[in-house]
Parts: C-alpha cells; sequence; structure tokens
C-alpha cells in the first residue's frame, strides 16, 4: 500500500519515477538475514536486478555478498561496500578486460559456463600470476515454467555446462594450474513460482555430488543460483523466504563442511518498487478508453518484453470504475502496460502506480526516442 500522506507529495515531483519504499526493502532483509543465519546458507544477491547505489548501500549493509555479470556490476558492488571477497562473477560471455579486472579484484569466485571460458580464465590468471576460484555453472535441464525468455536450465539454454561434458572438463582441469575448482553453480530461471521445479533441481544436485565424489572431487560450494518469484498479484505480499528455505534445507543433501550458497534478485527488491507517472490525456479509441500516461516501455520494458503484468493503480481517484488501455507515449504499440484493465475514472494529471518493479525494472530502462532515463525517489527523502 502506497501512504496516503506520501501520495501527497508525489503531486510535485516530476515524472515519472521509480519510488522504492525502504521499509519493504528492510524488512525483505530482515527476513532473508533470518533465514540465512539459521539455516547457514550465504546469499549472494544478484546485482543485476536492480543497481540503484542506494539499493545496493543498503543491501550490503546486511553482509550479504553479491552475484555479478559484468565488471561495473562488480566495481559498482564493490563501492557500495560489497566484500570482493563474496562477490560472484557470472555471465555466458565475460570479456577478457571484465576477467582480468575481477582477477586483480580478488574475488570470490567466476562462475564458469564452457570450456573455452576456463581456459581463458587460466591463461589470464596465469599472466597475473594468481590462482582463482572457479565454480561450474551446470544446466540441469528442469523446466522451470516461467517466461521462455528468462528460462535458463533447458536443452537449448545458452546458458551452462552440459552435464556429458563433465568428465572431458575435469580431464582438462587436471591440466590446468591457475585455476582452482570450489563448487558447482546452478541457475534455472527466474519468476519461478512452482516450488517442485527447485525440488527437482535439489534431486538434480544431489546425483551430481554422488558423481563428483565417485571421481574423488570435493565440491566446497553449491550454488542454487536464483529464481524464487514474487506475487505480482498482490503487491504488498511478503516473499516467500521460509519456505523456499526449508525445501533447500530438507530436499538438498550437503556434506560435511559444504556451503550452500543463494542468488536471490526478485525477491528481494521486486516488491519495494512503484512505477510512478501521471496521466497525460484520455482518448476515446473505436471500442477503446486509452490512458496516456507519462512512464513508456523506455522506462519500464518488462509488459513489453515478456507480456509481465504489473498492477496497476490510481492514486488520485476513486470515482466509478472503467476499463482502460494503459499505454505510454513511445512509438510502438508495444508501449503498453495493461490492456482493458479497470481503473476508476481516470483523468489528466491523476497519478498511477505500476506496482512491483523493484527489479528489472529502473535497471533495463533505457533513452529509445530519446526519452530521459526515469528518476528514483527512496521513502526516507520525501
Ligand atoms: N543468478 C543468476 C546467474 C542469474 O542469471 C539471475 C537472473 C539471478 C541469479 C537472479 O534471479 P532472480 O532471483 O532475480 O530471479 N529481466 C528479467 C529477469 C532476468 C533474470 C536474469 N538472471 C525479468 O524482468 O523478469
Amino acid at each position: 500500500m502506497i501512504d496516503r500522506n506520501i501520495i501527497e507529495k508525489f503531486r510535485d515531483l516530476p515524472t515519472p519515477f521509480y519510488y522504492y519504499d525502504l521499509d519493504v526493502l528492510n524488512s525483505n532483509l530482515n527476513a532473508l538475514k533470518n533465514e540465512s543465519v539459521n539455516s547457514g546458507y550465504k546469499i549472494h544477491y544478484a546485482v543485476k536486478a536492480n543497481s540503484n547505489p542506494k539499493i545496493l548501500k543498503i543491501i550490503s549493509s546486511y553482509g550479504f555478498g553479491a552475484d555479478c555479470v559484468s565488471w561495473n556490476e562488480i566495481a559498482a558492488a564493490m563501492a557500495a561496500g560489497f566484500n570482493p571477497g563474496e562477490i560472484a562473477f557470472a555471465g555466458v560471455g565475460k570479456t577478457d578486460k571484465d576477467i582480468e579486472a575481477a582477477i586483480r579484484a580478488e574475488i570470490f569466485c567466476f562462475n564458469c559456463e564452457s570450456i573455452p571460458e576456463i581456459e581463458v580464465i587460466n591463461q589470464l590468471a596465469l599472466q597475473h600470476n594468481q590462482t582463482v576460484r572457479i565454480a561450474l555453472r551446470i544446466n540441469p535441464l528442469i523446466d522451470a515454467y516461467t517466461h521462455k525468455y528468462i528460462t535458463t536450465g533447458i536443452e537449448e539454454s545458452k546458458f551452462g555446462i552440459q552435464t556429458w561434458e563433465l568428465d572431458e572438463v575435469l580431464r582438462r582441469l587436471s591440466e590446468m594450474r591457475n585455476v582452482n575448482l570450489t563448487g558447482m553453480h546452478f541457475h534455472i530461471g527466474s519468476q519461478i513460482t512452482r516450488m517442485s521445479v527447485f525440488q527437482s533441481l535439489c534431486t538434480h544436485i544431489n546425483e551430481l555430488q554422488d558423481w563428483f565424489i565417485s571421481r574423488n572431487v570435493d565440491l566446497k560450494v553449491i550454488n542454487v543460483g536464483g529464481g524464487l518469484g514474487i506475487d505480482y498479484e498482490n503487491p504488498d505480499k511478503s516473499p516467500g523466504f521460509a519456505e523456499y528455505f526449508t525445501l533447500l534445507n530438507d530436499f538438498i543433501d550437503l556434506r560435511s563442511g559444504q556451503e550452500l550458497h543463494l542468488e536471490p534478485g526478485r525477491a528481494v527488491i521486486g516488491q519495494c518498487g512503484s512505477l510512478i507517472s501521471k496521466v497525460l490525456f484520455i482518448k476515446n479509441g473505436s471500442n477503446t478508453l486509452f490512458a496516456i500516461i507519462d512512464a513508456g516501455m523506455t522506462d519500464l520494458i518488462r509488459p513489453a518484453l515478456y507480456q509481465a503484468h504489473h498492477k496497476i493503480e490510481n492514486l488520485t481517484s476513486e470515482g466509478n470504475v472503467y476499463r482502460y488501455d494503459v499505454v505510454g507515449p513511445v512509438c510502438e504499440s508495444a508501449d503498453t502496460f495493461a490492456k482493458f484493465y479497470e481503473l476508476p475514472e481516470t483523468r489528466r494529471g491523476d497519478i498511477i502506480a505500476i506496482r512491483s518493479v523493484g527489479a528489472y525494472g529502473e535497471v533495463m530502462a533505457s533513452r529509445y526516442n530519446m526519452r530521459d532515463l526515469p528518476g528514483s525517489v527512496f521513502s526516507d527523502e520525501i
């Protein structure tokens, strides 16, 4: 719920902007911290979900590590206070420049996705006279039952090493001196709402553990990636960390001395953000009533790209309900946030909130049509 007093303050601010409710963020982080302390599992926040410097600072203050996919993300995480020794570097296409910067920063681990990548990391580490830790990102061939663009662990995915390649990986690793295999890593998709998917992942991990042990390979870290979904229909509902941790605890067979690592992104921050916009015009189409707002797909691309549904609220009207196509100003028909969507009678100047956009909202904004990037406003600043 967006507080009434705050809505009054929104009236004077230039729109569109991301509004972050820090009470919600801190409450999610406390819940996550509790689960992590009770279970002993380590959290690496997935920086790609939201890398706003103030958000990163708050998350790092809880003592979590970070999961990054570029040197720029690693640098942003370090600037926000994350310890480089707790930063994992993932990604299917790491550049030499990024790898070298990460080697120099002495990060925790490179999560590797192919034999050629491991060879390059080994070579670059040798040039820097260092030995670096790597984990193998393995493709477990599990359908995450989520949007196809954010499904990452099936046969045709570009991600991860296939299990049939593992013998060859171990053979090649035995010839490399500057990489040290410390773990296995998985990430099968994002916005996963079926808990059975994570259960299948646990079963697969247990089988792989046996496989590695039978080859005398001791892995210190099991990293299950991110993926825990949020309830977009109920923006005020807290993420289901407790259920998720219980499932991991029940189904993953950790060996003595092993650490379990998690990389949540969306579940940490998704719920905390709303995109605040003003209505520019109400326009009559042949059979449609358009509410044209000043936020567009450049500010929030999820509906256009993944057909994502975000709850939309008119914060300044309580009139009779009509159905609107809520659209932005960008010159594309994909610039539509919702079709035939029930809102109280909406007029020019009304304030609209698009909810649950804290994750993959601001970070995916673009300057298409030479539009300005959206601003950000925090609950402790207004
Ligand atoms: N770890 C790895 C290796 C990842 O690739 C990702 C997300 C995460 C962790 C965090 O996953 P999360 O807990 O946030 O589901 N832009 C899309 C989501 C892309 C997710 C990419 N990888 C969206 O707006 O839905």
